[in-house]
């Protein structure tokens, strides 16, 4: 009989609290830090992938790492403490939660993020200044232009949180036999349109994105062998021609890219291209009053990479009503750090 009782989360332990009873302000900076350092080094090295096959010796992880034995050691004992490797006798191994969110034997691999953050770290130096101006000083979407790998692995890491959210999505989201045409709007890796297409065999697809985080992505449509459902129009949403009457929309984790005043007119022409009966699926992180840490975190760093936000429910059904939507349904996913998604039809 297979295993079917819900995992336990088996919470970390939390380094950065003083051991004692006295305040020692530096840790918050401090371990933050190291501990972001360490996670982002192990996967750049490829540590956690190379211990997914099982446990090994110090020695031998810094042979399949390319390391030196002492770098590794030290590094392995500080994962340790993070609750992200464990002894086990003389072996060192990933624990179930590193194998399952950091290696490719789990239910997501989350190094792309990890090699995100590296790419992100430098740019954080700019935070003060975003501020003080109320800006980036240039968004991501420029940097992207003048470093191409920056997008590439910026569409990996959101592959990495597509692959997790796609199940949510097709749980969630009915397409009738009826319903032929797709249009994914900043679309990226395509994840989400292959995983529709292969779903449902009448759909075909186009995707709309920057330039920048295509570049993988016609390879990996080849690679699925729908190339002939699935199109890609390289270039900005708001100018690009989408392409005639659409039966369904996705417009996923894209309109925190965008300012109040763009939302407003891309869904009112989302309203102009769907179909009657068509249905528009928005996925995005809600602002609720009073804002969690996680929300007032993520407009920082929205306010350094892009200048833009997040936005209420409210928001939202204001744009949805004034572009004619009829019907509107919120659907919040668990976990909610998962976001929440808003089905709307005219
Ligand atoms: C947070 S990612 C979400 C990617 C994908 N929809 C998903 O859910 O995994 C936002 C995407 O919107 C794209 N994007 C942002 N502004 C855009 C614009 N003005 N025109 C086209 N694409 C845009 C970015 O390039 C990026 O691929």
């Amino acid at each position: 009989m297979p295993n079917t009782k819900p995992r336990q989360r088996v919470p970390k332990p939390d380094v950065c609290q003083p051991t004692g009873t006295a305040e020692l302000p530096m840790l918050d900076v401090y371990m933050p830090m190291m501990k972001s350092s360490a996670i982002v080094a192990a996967g750049r090295l490829g540590l956690f992938e190379a211990l997914a096959d099982g446990p090994i010796s110090v020695v031998q992880l810094a042979e399949k790492i390319e390391s030196s034995s002492k770098g590794t050691a030290t590094l392995a004992d500080f994962l340790i403490a993070l609750g992200y490797l464990e002894k086990q006798g003389e072996l060192l191994a990933n624990t179930e939660s590193t194998q399952r969110w950091f290696t490719s034997r789990g239910q997501v691999d989350y190094t792309p993020g990890l090699l995100w953050t590296h790419e992100a770290w430098p740019m954080m130096g700019g935070l003060a200044e975003a501020v003080r101006s109320g800006h980036p000083e240039r968004t991501l979407w420029d940097a992207m232009v003048e470093h191409s790998h920056l997008g590439e692995i910026f569409s990996s890491y959101m592959a990495a949180f597509a692959s997790d959210l796609g199940p949510d999505l097709l749980k969630h989201v009915p397409v009738t036999p009826a319903q032929h045409r797709l249009l994914d709007l900043g679309g990226s890796h395509g994840l989400h349109a292959i995983r529709f297409c292969r779903r449902y065999s009448q759909l075909s697809a186009v995707i709309v994105d920057l330039p920048s985080a295509l570049s993988e992505t016609g390879t990996t449509i080849a690679r699925e062998r729908l190339a002939e459902r699935i199109h890609l129009r390289p270039g900005d949403l708001q100018e690009e021609d989408w392409g005639g009457e659409h039966d369904l929309v996705f417009y996923l984790s894209v309109a925190h890219n965008h300012s109040a005043e763009e939302n407003r007119h891309i869904i009112e022409r989302i309203g102009q291209t769907l179909s009657p009966g068509g249905l528009l699926v928005i996925h995005e992180y809600l602002t609720e009053t009073p804002q969690d840490a996680l929300d007032a975190a993520f407009r920082l760093t929205l306010l350094l990479e892009t200048g833009t936000q997040t936005y209420g429910y409210e928001q939202y059904c204001d744009w949805l009503s004034a572009a004619g939507f009829q019907s509107v349904e919120r659907i919040d996913l668990n976990p909610k750090e998962k976001g929440s998604l808003i089905l709307a039809r005219r």
